[in-house]
């Protein structure tokens, strides 16, 4: 189990604000970055097909590629933060939906007979899904996993930026990937706040539950 350093859940979930003024002398080892999908990729996804892929930036050439696409207004998170996450969702997932089946039967976590019942009934689904569908699959289940990426990054100490102002047509072949494949879902820029800017940042209004919400 991992040791947090923050493990209070209700300020991790309640004090969570977008910080777009980073310290940029903070550098997040990649271990611990690692460590942070890990944890992240408990995410659930829809027949566990964990569609997502990220793209972790933390290095000047990287931020160059992300340069090219981002939109200037969120130019002070990509200068500033100790790395920009990009998850994109992965419309072809379901090709490796095999592999993750045998694993858990080879583990003996499931008997031959369950594998080929869960394969037969879900793998056709996305073998003769529309676009559309995988698109969407890949998208929903991408801003699950970005979502736990946010508030893991908390449990480390780190704030975090969500980020959609970019070209996302550019993306995926900027960063080398199948742009077929691999749809954007957001981009996440993580570190320590700039003490000297978090005056600037304003926190977010939220409409009222009776506005949002109805009881049927
Ligand atoms: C999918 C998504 C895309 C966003 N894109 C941007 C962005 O491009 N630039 C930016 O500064 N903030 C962006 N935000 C942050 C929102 O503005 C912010 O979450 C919202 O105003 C609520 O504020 P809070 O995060 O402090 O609670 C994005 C948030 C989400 C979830």
């Amino acid at each position: 189990m991992t040791d947090f350093v923050n493990n209070n859940f209700a300020d991790i979930l309640l004090n969570r604000h977008s910080v777009r003024h980073f310290d940029p002398a903070v550098k997040i080892s990649r271990d611990e970055m690692s460590q942070m999908i890990e944890e992240a990729h408990v995410a659930p996804s829809a027949c566990n097909l964990q569609p997502w892929r990220f793209i972790v930036i933390d290095s000047e050439e990287g931020k160059d590629k992300l340069r090219t696409f981002f939109m200037r207004f969120n130019m002070p998170q990509l200068e500033t933060s100790s790395a920009v996450v990009m998850i994109f969702g992965d419309t072809e997932a379901y090709k490796s939906y095999r592999d993750l089946w045998n694993k858990a039967c080879n583990d003996g976590q499931i008997s031959p007979e369950k594998r080929d019942e869960v394969l037969k009934t879900f793998l056709p689904l996305y073998e003769n899904a529309s676009r559309e569908s995988l698109l969407f699959d890949a998208k929903t289940n991408s801003a699950l996993v970005a979502m736990q990426f946010m508030l893991v990054a908390r449990a480390h100490g780190y704030e975090t930026n969500a980020i959609q102002g970019y070209a996302s047509s550019a993306a995926a072949e900027a960063l080398g990937l199948d742009s077929e494949r691999y749809v954007p879902c957001m981009a996440i820029a993580i570190g320590k706040p700039d003490p000297a800017k978090q005056q600037a940042e304003v926190h977010s209004q939220r409409y009222p539950v009776e506005k949002i919400s109805e009881f049927l």
